[in-house]
């Protein structure tokens, strides 16, 4: 996820970038960058860090001239965030800018082709491509820009959202969108595009989202022009009167960062596996396994350290792991494993999960694995974060910035990976026949739509928060898969509600914690289908009576 803003008028574009970025800099903070056309020159500013860093930047270096601009605030997918890597990225000739928000897959390919034909790169990004690749066109076929963008998305596989202008057409931006929000303001004799509103609301309340597959080309002076990418047929622009304030804008009309993190979950997953998870072709692809292959086959065991929800992901890991792949799995407390002395040899593979990727009792685990001489794999979901840089090799959660400080759809990002990769590793085994490895996978591909389905049940799950928020204690229970998905909604209760509760397997109720079960104890039993069903059913019945 990373932030978009851009504007084209008769105001100074800066000073309307600057807050627009830092309004959206929950989208993405790592690094930042703007580009303003003045006198017939483009001056692109970009550096790591934070939004005002780059305030600093542009302050310094004295260019903050133009009526035209585009803004990016990055929360990296491809190439580590530093200044290089930075969005806006410009063409070869240096005639044209883009900034860009999702995830372009094919871009190893088209890159190589373009090296091929004369283009050179300087970033490890796959914007950096898009843009010489809508550049390439726009010479070849001879082209205006909103065309040579059309031609170009035409060719490539992913996400988007992108707006480009053309530094010999300084009256026009080409927008499109396929996945990733963008959102166009529309003033007196003035334009904003947006990721979302929260940029341009004080200056215009209409407004006009784009659909996926849809481009735009935004000309002063000019209605707005709205195409279909595919077919090339008109589109006609909903105009909106925006009725939100910047707070609910900002929060995606969610009461709470967190709550809007748990609505992102069926995107964040999708984001996740997009590239990865090639159900039609019965494959899965990780670069960060594909090139380690034969340290994970050649495990004696895989040892997962974590903290926190990470740790119940790893929890979860070790069933599928020991499922799917059929290799031993221990998973450790990072905060335990790396004071104890831990047995760890050459042979064993260490995963660390971490969504900052920063929990330091995680890094000094994987310190200690090194030096142990254990290969390292990370699992995070900021990229360029210490433990990504700590680890031999690894695979990010492409879940965006997770602002919640109580872990949610890092949670089930994790879970995709570390799926992901049990498969992989099933496949490599020889563990499945292909129809059924193709099966598994094609289930997996419905993931983000149950997901979807299962956050519906949003006013049921407000009703009975509703009957149990004055309980002082809760138990939450699960078998298999589900034991330690009843420890993080535990977990959950206990940082979100302050209500003491804790996780069990559902089957050691017996075994003692049965004792505390009274009419005060709301107890939440995680029981589907294929989790042992009977056997929970049988567990809820001892509850009852
Ligand atoms: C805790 C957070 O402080 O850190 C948890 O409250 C989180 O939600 C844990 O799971 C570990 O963080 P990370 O970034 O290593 O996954």
């Amino acid at each position: 996820m990373c932030g978009i803003v851009g504007y084209i008028g008769h105001r100074e574009a800066y000073p309307i970038i600057l807050k627009g970025l830092q309004r959206l800099e929950y989208r993405g903070y790592d690094s930042a960058g703007v580009a303003l056309y003045h006198d017939g020159k483009i001056n692109v500013s970009k550096t790591k860090g934070k939004v005002d860093d780059l305030r600093k930047k542009v302050e310094s270096s004295g260019n903050m001239e133009g009526h035209l601009g585009l803004g990016h605030t990055r929360w990296a997918t491809h190439g580590v965030p530093n200044d290089t890597n930075s969005h806006p990225h410009y063409s070869n000739s240096g005639d044209l800018v883009i900034i860009h928000n999702g995830i372009i897959e094919n871009y190893e390919s088209i890159k190589k082709a373009l090296i091929a034909r004369g283009y050179v790169f300087h970033t490890d990004t796959d914007t950096e491509v898009l843009v010489n690749l809508i550049e390439e066109v726009r010479d070849k076929e001879e082209v205006k820009l909103g065309k040579a963008v059309q031609i170009a998305l035409n060719q490539v596989v992913g996400a988007y959202a992108i707006a480009v202008f053309d530094k010999n057409k300084p009256d026009e931006i080409v927008v499109a969108k396929l996945g990733s929000p963008l959102a166009i303001g529309i003033g007196e004799n003035e334009y904003f595009v947006a990721s979302d509103a929260s940029p341009f609301i004080e200056y215009t309340n209409n407004a006009v989202y784009l659909e996926d597959e849809e481009m735009a080309i935004i000309r002063l002076g000019k209605e707005i022009k709205l195409r279909k990418i595919k077919d090339d047929a008109i589109a006609y622009p909903n105009i909106l009167e925006l009725q939100l304030n910047l707070e609910e804008i900002e929060k995606g009309g969610y009461e709470h960062f967190m709550l809007k993190e748990i609505y992102e979950q069926p995107r964040a997953i999708l984001d996740t596996y997009r590239g990865r998870l090639l159900a039609d072709k019965g494959l899965v692809k990780m670069a960060g396994i594909d090139q380690n292959l034969e340290k994970f086959l050649n495990a004696n065991r895989i040892i997962i350290v974590a903290c926190g929800t990470s740790w119940h992901a790893g929890l979860v890991a070790e069933y599928i792991f020991e499922d799917l792949a059929r290799i031993p799995v221990e998973v450790e407390y990072a905060s335990e494993f790396r004071y104890r002395n831990p047995v760890i040899t050459e042979n064993d593979v260490l995963i660390a999960i971490s969504q900052s990727g920063e929990t330091a009792d995680t890094l000094a685990a994987i310190k200690l694995a090194k030096e142990k001489g254990a290969f390292v794999f990370g699992v995070c979901n900021v990229v360029g974060s210490s433990i990504a840089r700590e680890t031999h090799a690894g695979a990010y959660t492409h879940a965006g910035p997770e602002i919640g400080v109580a872990s949610t759809k890092a949670f089930t990002t994790q879970i995709t990976v570390l799926t992901l990769l049990a498969l992989k590793l099933a496949s490599e085994k020889g563990i499945f026949s292909a129809s059924q490895f193709h099966e598994i996978l094609a289930e997996l591909e419905n993931i983000p739509g149950k997901v979807e389905e299962a956050l519906k049940s949003n006013n049921l799950v407000a009703h009975i928060a509703d009957i149990y928020k004055d309980s002082t204690n809760c138990l939450y229970l699960g078998r298999g898969y589900n034991f330690p998905v009843a420890l993080e909604g535990a977990l959950k209760l206990k940082e979100i509600s302050y209500i003491h509760a804790e996780g069990y397997p559902a089957a050691e109720m017996k075994h003692g914690p049965i004792a505390l079960i009274d009419e005060q104890m709301p107890v939440v039993v995680i029981a589907t289908k294929k989790g042992h069903y009977e056997k929970v059913v049988s567990n809820i019945q001892e509850i009852n009576s």
